[in-house]
């Protein structure tokens, strides 16, 4: 079992993995990445996050990178490190050349990777629930693709940890979108009601799963837009994401959401999950 890094093809330790100086992602945020948990082994969605990388390589108009080619450094990447519980890292960048806003006209893109054990959220959490905090999102208009870009989500966990709380909830104009690196839903009358996917959010993976087990557990579900208003009404909430899985939310800018305690309804999400994804 290794803790590895793979650059364009090269496996090393993490710690002396080089990029150059100046590939686009460092110097311009113009790189798209993933991140993929395996349980037990096995890769969960490794298709759909695929899907969604090739969607955001597209909506930069990055030349077109073969599929067959991302899968397999994964699948190699993954096999020599023998983490059964692992977190995979990709980021493709437009490539390095010398600085200049324009698209590099003759320079491929650099592929680079980490595989590491991944850091189980706290069992107190899940147990007991998180708190989070709500912010303003002032991140770009094109929160759907996966951009490195993710200085506001920094600045906005940061701000959650700061003032004692576990995350961030973007908000604007009043509209609840996402926390910092997990999509959000609220529990409300029993079914659960979730932003749609439009340009204000990430379509996360675990979301669109537990779409699907909601389907399976005849728990109805509300894509829709809903307010502070409505979160504050609600009788549960959780984040969804790769890392967080179903992780509930018990309490916003220090009010309890629904009974301040984890309920039925994301419990059973949270279950439902660990058993899809086979853990
Ligand atoms: N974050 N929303 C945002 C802003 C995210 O960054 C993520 C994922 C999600 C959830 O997506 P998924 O279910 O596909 O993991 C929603 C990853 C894990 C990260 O930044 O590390």
């Amino acid at each position: 079992m290794a803790e590895l890094a793979y650059v364009n093809g090269t496996l090393s330790a993490i710690e002396s993995a080089r990029v150059p100086i100046e590939d686009r992602g460092y110097q311009f945020g113009d790189a798209v990445y993933e991140f993929i948990a395996s349980y037990n082994g096995t890769l969960f969605c490794l298709e759909e996050h695929l899907d969604r990388l090739e969607r955001s390589l597209r909506g930069l108009d990055f030349s077109p990178i073969p599929r067959d080619g991302i899968r397999k450094a994964i699948l190699m990447l993954f096999e020599k490190a023998s983490i059964s519980r692992a977190g995979i890292y990709i980021q493709i960048s437009r490539g390095a050349a010398p600085r200049n806003h324009l698209f590099p006209k003759s320079t491929s893109p650099q592929v680079v990777m980490t595989i590491r054990e991944v850091e189980e959220k706290p069992a107190e959490l899940r147990k007991n629930g998180a708190a989070a905090i709500t912010v303003e999102d002032f991140r770009w208009g094109r929160c759907d693709l996966k951009t490195v870009q993710l200085l506001p989500n920094v600045l906005a966990k940061q701000k959650a940890i700061d003032a004692g709380a576990f995350d961030a909830i973007f908000i604007s104009e009043g509209i609840v979108r996402e926390a910092t690196s997990s999509n959000f839903s609220i529990v409300s009358g029993g079914g659960i009601i979730t932003h749609p996917l439009n340009q204000n959010i990430l379509p996360g993976i675990t979301r669109m799963v537990i779409i699907d087990l909601c389907k399976e557990l005849k728990i109805p579900v509300h894509e829709r837009f809903f307010n502070t208003e409505e979160l504050f009404r609600a009788d549960e909430a959780f984040l969804t994401g790769t890392v967080t899985e179903v992780l509930p939310i018990v309490q916003v800018d220090r009010r309890r959401i629904g009974e301040g305690r984890v309920g039925p309804v994301t419990q059973r999400l949270y279950e439902a999950l660990r058993e899809r994804a086979g853990a």
